[in-house]
């Protein structure tokens, strides 16, 4: 709230100021005299605008909302958050290291009628902190993203990632979205699940037994296996969608049981929910907790 609260009160001062700017007809140097060149160089990319198809696809695939705050990282013009607060109502803050283009990007902001949700903030993104965004866009280059992946990995889980063109190393994308020959990819920032827990209520016998599931996780990509009494089985199909966890395993009757959980930190709950494809059962809810194991092996 405070923060709503700030960016709210720093952005109408900011938007009234452009406005009298506009009002004394001295804005010209801001808005016409200063047409950005499409390749020009930058700090450590050149300045090329995402298409405006493929802008309205990122943010859709991101699921961006008015409850999110969306980062450009690299924002040109302004077109990615000028569309993510016009077109979906977010708050935007994009970083620009080019004052000229910083300057137009806040302009063009003030112009479209969101001065008020969008802020550009004229920067480096390897020094500005976004760990706040909810959302984080990128149009750079590959070996920037993977500079900028070990930071993006510590943000919020579930935070949406959006890349035009260029993909995060070996950081397998959750989804490709394709635009008229454009290509961009989605990324969700996935809960750290790796190690050791001790899990209650997944026996299905009665019975009450001392449960250890260990994960090996890679980005979104988990391996994992239970030991019930000593007896070691493989987990199926783990993964990690942001912070809710899948797999599946079989149960002391040889059915095939299937787990979604929400991760909070050293713990997660869900429930044994049924396999895909058979929504219309309705099993009764058998609740799961687990904590972090004390050793974490
Ligand atoms: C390919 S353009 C993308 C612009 C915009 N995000 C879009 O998709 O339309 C990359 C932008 O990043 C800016 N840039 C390059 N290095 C930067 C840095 N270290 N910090 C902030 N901005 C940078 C460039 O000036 C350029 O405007």
């Amino acid at each position: 709230m405070a923060l709503t609260n700030g960016f709210l009160k720093q952005y109408f001062v900011a938007s009234a100021c452009a406005l009298l700017v506009v009002i004394c007809g001295c804005t010209s140097y801001v808005s016409n005299s200063y047409t950005p060149q499409r390749g020009q160089s930058g700090k450590d990319v050149v300045w090329i605008a995402t298409q405006d198809a493929l802008v309205v696809k990122m943010l859709s695939a991101a699921q961006v909302t008015s409850q999110d705050l969306v980062y450009d990282l690299g924002a040109g013009d302004g077109i990615i958050p000028i569309t993510a607060a016009k077109q979906f109502g977010a708050r935007a803050v994009g970083v620009e290291y080019n004052e000229k283009l910083a300057t137009l990007a806040q302009a063009n902001a003030l112009r479209s009628g969101v001065g008020d949700k969008v802020k550009i903030i004229q920067g480096d993104i390897f020094v500005e902190d976004f760990s706040k965004a909810s959302v984080v866009t990128l149009y750079l280059l590959e070996e920037l993203n993977a500079k900028l992946r070990p930071q993006i990995l510590k943000m919020q889980p579930g935070t949406r990632v959006v890349s035009n063109t260029f993909s995060m190393g070996d950081w397998e994308p959750d989804q490709v979205i394709d635009s008229y020959g454009h290509t961009a990819y989605l990324w969700r920032v996935p809960a750290q699940v790796g190690g050791g827990w001790t899990v209650s209520g997944l026996a299905s016998d009665g019975k009450s037994h001392t449960l250890h599931i260990h994960f090996d996780q890679r980005y979104q990509r988990l391996s994992g296996s239970m030991t019930v009494d000593g007896k070691k089985q493989v987990l199926l199909g783990a993964r990690i969608e942001g912070n809710v966890l899948h797999f599946s395993f079989l149960n002391a009757q040889d059915e095939l049981k299937h787990v979604k959980a929400f991760i909070d930190n050293n713990q997660w709950m869900g429930e044994v929910v049924a396999p895909y494809g058979m929504v219309e059962l309705k099993l009764p809810a058998q609740k799961v907790t687990a904590v972090r194991s004390v050793n974490n092996q």
